[in-house]
């Protein structure tokens, strides 16, 4: 078998290259402004060593048969054999005569027009069919003919160039997509001027005779969630071959749903020559009927047969409750992170009122068990210079008829409370101690050496000990801090009360709000007026 294949295609070979070289048809198209050429195909019993005499003639309607020579025309040449034009034009349209002693052979030679707007003229296609996936070479490798001349080929499809690196053979496997007219353009040189010849062919490209065993795509079982009066479209569809079946199993179902319906089928070829095909089942108004049964799919071909199945669910109410709860959640949460900040906001605005609140609601008194004696240790300015007479009424007259008159606070004023006589250092010292709180009233004169002491008595006492809380009163507004003692600027900002004149005088003032806030808890009641000297009584 192999072996006798062998010469067959030799012989097909031969005869191929040939006859391209050699002009057997007698009809003969050729696109004017192209390089042509007729060559006389020598039979066997024919030698080129005999001597004979070769004569070309030409016959048109006009003028009869002609001789033709070199010098009839400056685009013929003449070698023996073959006929030349460079180029072939409209006029040479006509009979042409080969004689070689008694032999003669005839060909009709028509030369059309170039097509202005196509790369090739389609009477002069060569139309190829190629199988899908066989071997589809476009022939361009090499002019049959005028071989050694050509110096460039260029391949066009469709008359778009095919850009290739260098060689423009085409070779690939073939599918359906590659079709088209394939134009190869050879470009030659012949007595220093530029020609080009164009080869081109028709492809056809045909599906695979071989068929394959369809398929349907997708799982083989499908659970389509559904709500009850809705519609749905079950989507079957298969690779299969041309003439392959895909049908819904839904006969019997017919007449008793009419609900169901089989839409029409939807077939695309494929690259490979195969089909595409699908059909749509479409269920209107779905009611308990169509739930829980199998609706099948099926795909046969003449031995082969597959099925799929759909079946309708009700979408569960259990499915649909998490979706309801995972909303509801979200919405609840964004709630509660929005109550959580507003709240976390008043907390923040009324931390002092709402700290009062609790201590008042609590009835708490931090003033019980310490053993100490005042609240607070008022440290102020000592000196009454006018430029200081109202921070000096403020220490002295405010602070004590706020604090202890209106909130029951006991405090120890130093021009009141103090014991003349006694050493004031000492003095001063164990009044500190005695107090809970110092209280700073602080101005641009309030670092003199006599506050010195008191100052750094508190804060060792605040700072070391830890006994007790320095409270800074910003009598007036100081901008520069530098004057105090680089320790006493460690206290917390909200330890330091801005007393503003226009704005804290009334009790419900956040100043003395703030003011209460600090200062030790304590549950006693205000004092009477009657009871207004008690302190420098009791002190005595
Ligand atoms: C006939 O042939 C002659 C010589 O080749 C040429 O000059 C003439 O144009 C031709 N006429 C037609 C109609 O082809
Ligand atoms: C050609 O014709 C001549 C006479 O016309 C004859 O003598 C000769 O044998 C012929 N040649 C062939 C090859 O037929
Ligand atoms: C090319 O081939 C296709 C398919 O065989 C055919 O329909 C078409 O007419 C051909 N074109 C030409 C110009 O021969
Ligand atoms: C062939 O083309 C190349 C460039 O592609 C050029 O250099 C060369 O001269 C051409 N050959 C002839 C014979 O003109
Ligand atoms: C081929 O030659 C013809 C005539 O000489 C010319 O009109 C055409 O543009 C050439 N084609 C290309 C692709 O160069
Ligand atoms: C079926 O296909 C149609 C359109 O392609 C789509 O709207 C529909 O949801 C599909 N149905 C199913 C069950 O996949
Ligand atoms: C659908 O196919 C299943 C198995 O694949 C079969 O049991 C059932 O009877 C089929 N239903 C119909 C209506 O053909």
């Amino acid at each position: 078998m192999h072996c006798g294949q062998l010469p067959l295609t030799l012989l097909v070979l031969m005869f191929i290259s040939t006859s391209e070289t050699c002009t057997l048809r007698p009809h003969i198209t050729a696109v004017e402004g192209e390089p042509f050429y007729l060559k006389y195909c020598l039979s066997s019993s024919e030698h080129e060593n005999e001597p004979t005499t070769i004569k070309w003639y030409k016959s048109n309607e006009s003028h009869g048969l002609v001789e033709l020579s070199s010098s009839s025309s400056p685009r013929i040449t003449l070698h023996d054999y073959v006929l030349e034009f460079w180029p072939v034009e409209l006029d040479d349209s006509g009979y042409y005569f080969f004689q070689m002693g008694n032999d003669t052979h005839e060909w009709r030679l028509n030369v059309i027009r170039r097509n202005k707007h196509s790369c090739f003229a389609e009477k002069q296609v060569i139309s190829i069919t190629v199988e899908v996936k066989r071997a589809l070479q476009i022939p361009c490798g090499e002019h049959s003919y005028y071989k050694k001349l050509v110096n460039r080929t260029l391949l066009y499809k469709n008359c778009e160039k095919i850009e290739k690196n260098k060689n423009p053979s085409f070779r690939k496997n073939a599918e359906l997509n590659d079709r088209g007219y394939y134009t190869c353009i050879f470009f030659l040189y012949h007595n220093g001027k530029l020609f080009n010849v164009t080869n081109t062919f028709n492809i056809t490209i045909v599906g695979g005779y071989s068929n394959i065993i369809p398929v349907l795509l997708g799982p083989k079982l499908n659970h389509i969630g559904v709500e009850l009066g809705k519609d749905v479209q079950l989507n079957c569809s298969a690779l299969l071959n041309e003439k392959d079946l895909i049908y819904w199993n839904i006969q019997k179902e017919n007449g008793e749903n009419p609900n169901v319906h089989e839409e029409k089928e939807i077939r695309i070829k494929t690259s490979e020559g195969k089909w595409h095909a699908s059909k749509t089942l479409r269920i209107e108004n779905i009611n308990e009927i169509n739930l829980n049964f199998l609706y099948n799919c099926t795909v046969a071909s003449e031995g082969d047969i597959d099925t799929k199945s759909f079946i309708l669910l009700k979408k569960a109410e259990l499915d649909d409750i998490p979706d309801h709860v995972f909303t509801r959640g979200i919405i609840i949460a964004i709630l509660i992170s929005g109550a959580v900040v507003c709240l976390m906001i008043v907390v923040v605005t009324y931390r002092v009122d709402l700290a009062l609140f609790c201590r008042h609601f609590m009835r708490r008194d931090e003033t019980l068990t310490d053993g100490k004696t005042y609240d607070a240790f008022v440290s102020y300015l000592k000196e009454c210079h006018p430029e200081n007479g109202e921070e000096h009424a403020f220490a002295v007259e405010i602070l004590p008829r706020v604090l202890e008159k209106h909130f029951g606070y006991k405090l120890c004023i130093y021009e009141r409370d103090v014991v003349p006589g006694r050493a004031v250092v000492d003095e001063i010292h164990s009044l500190i101690e005695q107090s809970r709180r110092l209280i700073i009233v602080l101005s641009k004169s309030y670092m003199s050496n006599e506050v010195r002491y008191e100052l750094e008595s508190g804060l060792h006492e605040a700072l070391v000990e830890r006994k007790i809380k320095i409270i800074l009163i910003e009598f007036t507004p100081i901008s520069d801090l530098t004057f105090l003692p680089q320790s006493l600027k460690l206290l917390k900002s909200h330890r330091v009360l801005k007393w503003k004149a226009d704005k804290s005088l009334s009790y419900n003032s956040r100043f003395w709000k703030n003011l209460v806030y600090l200062m030790p808890a304590k549950t006693a009641k205000p004092w009477r007026d009657e009871s207004e000297v008690l302190p420098m009584l009791s002190q005595s």
